[in-house]
């Protein structure tokens, strides 16, 4: 399949760490099935963290493993630190994705390490994934890198500083996540420009959440300096349990609508992203749906 843009869903990950209903893994499974069929590339199917801080995801490593038996997909798992990822590796998981928090109070809140030592964690997740035998991809992202709801400001400067040491720690891909729905398209075209002139040739996803309804609009700006992966979620799901305020991510099938139709191939069936969310809605009652286009 020839795509101009990558998305990857993360609506299993990011989705339901916020959720109030513990989901059955079965039921993940066929609705990573479902994702996969109606042709996303890319799937973040849970997080290796502590399952006690986050229960509905304690089942990550057997929908990892069931995940692995979809043909076609990048499988794709969130790890914080060093334990995440040995468990991460072990399950299988084609890529880690690793959280570095550019503000202080948010890396504190959500991983319990100061950002230097996150970078740290980061170091060490590299190395377990370049010697494992599979060798998965790891992805770093930048978290509250458009402001933060505990701290506020963030540094600009500072998040172009992380990227280029990320990169050079080994990062194989570097995600810029506007956790909190902070951004917008003028700050968007600064931010992720500089970045990307800072690490040349290094991937750059971008990671909207849609709090505020610029999401989309931060989409479009980042497509003006080159940017052409992005996360989001079916039903626009999701948001951070230890950042206050976050809400979902952007809208999957909102985000499908606007690529295509300004002419990108994204290789996703959107008329099946639309039956999906109907049944998300069942296996998810009381959650928070955005969206336009379904
Ligand atoms: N998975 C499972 N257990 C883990 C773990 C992981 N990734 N990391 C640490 N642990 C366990 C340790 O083994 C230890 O267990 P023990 O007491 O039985 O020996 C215990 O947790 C404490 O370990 P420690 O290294 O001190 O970790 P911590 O308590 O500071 O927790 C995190 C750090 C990051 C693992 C934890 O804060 C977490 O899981 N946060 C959730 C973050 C998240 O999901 N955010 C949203 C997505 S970005
Ligand atoms: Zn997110």
């Amino acid at each position: 399949m020839d795509r101009d843009i990558t998305i990857c869903e993360v609506g299993p990950r990011d989705g339901l760490q916020n959720a109030r209903t513990i989901m059955a893994t079965a039921d993940k499974h066929r609705w990573i099935g479902a994702l996969a069929a109606a042709g996303l590339p890319e799937i973040e199917v849970g997080s290796f963290v502590r399952p006690d801080l986050v229960p509905q995801l304690a089942d990550t490593a057997e929908v990892v493993g069931q995940a692995l038996t979809i043909p076609g997909i990048v499988v794709v798992a969130l790890v914080p630190n060093a334990k995440g990822a040995e468990r991460a590796i072990a399950a299988g998981a084609h890529k880690l994705t690793v959280p570095v928090s550019a503000s202080r109070a948010h890396s504190l809140s959500n991983v319990r390490m100061e950002p230097l030592q996150a970078v740290e964690q980061v170091r060490r997740i590299i190395e377990l994934a370049h010697t494992a035998p599979h060798r998965p991809t790891v992805e770093v992202g930048i978290s509250t890198a458009f402001g933060c709801s505990i701290q506020g400001h963030v540094s600009e400067d500072r998040v172009v500083e992380m990227a280029a040491e990320l990169v050079e720690a080994g990062a194989d891909e570097l995600l810029i996540a506007d956790t909190v729905g902070y951004g917008n398209p003028a700050q968007t075209r600064r931010l992720l420009g500089k970045v990307v002139t800072v690490i040349g040739t290094t991937p750059v996803i971008a990671h909207f959440h849609d709090t505020r309804g610029l999401g989309l609009a931060n989409v479009a700006a980042s497509l003006d300096v080159g940017i052409r992966r992005f996360d989001a979620s079916v039903g626009g799901l999701g948001g951070c349990p230890f950042a206050p305020g976050a809400t979902g991510n952007i809208d999957a099938e909102d985000c499908v609508f606007m690529l295509e139709s300004m002419g990108f191939e994204t290789g996703i069936d959107l008329i099946a992203l639309a039956a999906l969310r109907e049944r998300l809605k069942a296996w998810l009652p009381g959650e928070r749906y955005s969206g336009h286009v379904a």
